[in-house]
């Protein structure tokens, strides 16, 4: 994928990873992308590097289009290592007269790469460079997603570069939203949000509205992920606001880990009597899906039903697993219940509500246990629950 110009004298220059599988837990299916951008100018300046096996494809691709030698700056607006891993080769290459990043990222920079001898000039929410023609001002977004980032805002093509924000994870040879599918565009961009900001949620809102009050024209936004907002940057910029105020609907996920099947007859119960209430159900078996899509479902719902076998006195460990992610991203509180099977102790559905409590989750039901295989009756007791949890949902609503 080459060089490719997003406005006049402005060019993606990133990098397609179309193999990554896996981003710290967050399973990348279709790959990422490290987008950086270059701006000529009186003044040439790159925003962020790529990842650093990709060095070679950013020179290449700064090359296409400059000497790399003639960046004057280097513009950090995230310190994470897929933005800046790069960065030691490229201010190499550029002999940079600045690296300009926030003072949280002059902090990262000296923790990541032990250099005091870089030009580092600090920027701060309200700071300006100017390029020539163009006016870059800067905006801090500390702890979205780390304490250092931040947005560059280019006034005449009223660009909005911002780094994490409004990205996914998603190789693709096009560039820009309108470019591909729609769905899939958005429920990447879902799972970004869900397995990213989501812990973040109350700052995404603040972010927004204080956007907003700069009354920034904003026609196109070039995240450092996925494809770039150019037909309409402000369906991504409501998305997230949608995200963030994490606003449910009348739909559950019933999630589990099964070992000889009876956990996983009880969870197809229980999901017939949510459905017998008019709630949109998603099963989901933990063998068969990952941990971040659980939690893309997880980001509308408004409850969660959690099962698991019990083994050696504990939850299997995929649930384990499940439980462990969901704390960390602090969702919101949802509706929950636990079930399962056992064979003598049947400790897991204690454990689960256990983890439901730290979550502050509204806990429907002590939990369901059968003991080795479900009855017609137990089968009954499930769809019973699945018809409470139901219940419980729509009175939420009204
Ligand atoms: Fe894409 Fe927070 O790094």
């Amino acid at each position: 994928m080459p060089a490719l110009q997003i406005k006049p004298n402005v060019y993606w220059v990133g990098a397609i990873d179309w193999n990554v599988r896996d981003f710290h837990g967050y399973s990348t299916p279709a790959g990422s992308t490290y987008n950086a951008y270059l701006v000529l100018d009186e003044k040439t300046a790159l925003f962020d590097t790529v990842k650093k096996p990709f060095a070679s494809d950013l020179i290449n691709h700064i090359s296409e289009v400059t000497d790399p030698a003639s960046i004057d700056y280097i513009i950090v607006n995230h310190v994470e290592l897929d933005h800046s891993g790069a960065l030691p080769e490229v201010v190499e290459l550029a002999k940079p007269e600045k690296i300009i990043c926030s003072p949280n990222g002059k902090k990262a920079l000296l923790a990541h790469f032990h250099r005091e001898d870089w030009p580092y000039e600090v920027v701060e929410t309200g700071s300006q460079i100017s390029l020539g023609a163009r006016t870059v001002r800067f905006i801090e977004t500390r702890m979205l997603h780390w304490p250092d980032s931040m947005f560059s805002y280019i006034d005449e093509d009223k660009l909005l570069i911002s780094q994490d924000a409004f990205g996914q994870h998603w190789a693709t040879s096009e560039r820009f939203d309108d470019e591909v599918d729609q769905s899939e565009l958005m429920y990447q961009s879902a799972k970004y949000y869900a397995n990213i900001l989501l812990p973040y949620s109350p700052l995404v809102q603040k972010l927004i509205a204080d956007v907003r009050s700069r009354g920034l024209a904003i026609d196109m936004i070039a995240p450092d992920h996925g494809l770039i907002w150019r037909s309409s940057p402000q369906r991504i910029i409501d998305a997230w606001e949608r995200w963030s105020r994490q606003e449910s609907r009348e739909k559950a996920i019933v999630v589990y880990d099964t070992m000889w099947q009876s956990t996983e007859t009880m969870a197809r119960a229980i999901a017939e009597g949510l459905q017998e209430t008019g709630i949109s159900v998603r099963v989901m078996s933990l063998a068969n899906v990952h941990r971040s899509d659980v939690v893309t479902e997880i980001l509308d719902s408004r409850a969660i039903v959690v099962g698991s076998s019990t083994i050696n006195n504990q939850m299997l460990p995929r649930v384990s697993d499940l439980l462990c992610y969901l704390k960390g991203l602090r969702p919101a509180p949802k509706i929950a219940a636990a079930f399962g099977s056992y064979g003598w102790g049947g400790e897991a559905v204690k454990q689960i509500n256990a983890a439901f409590e730290e979550m502050k989750f509204e806990i429907a039901d002590d939990g369901l246990r059968v003991q080795y295989v479900p009855t017609t009756e137990d089968l009954g007791r499930c769809a019973e629950l699945g018809r409470k949890i139901g219940t419980l949902i729509k009175e939420r609503a009204s």
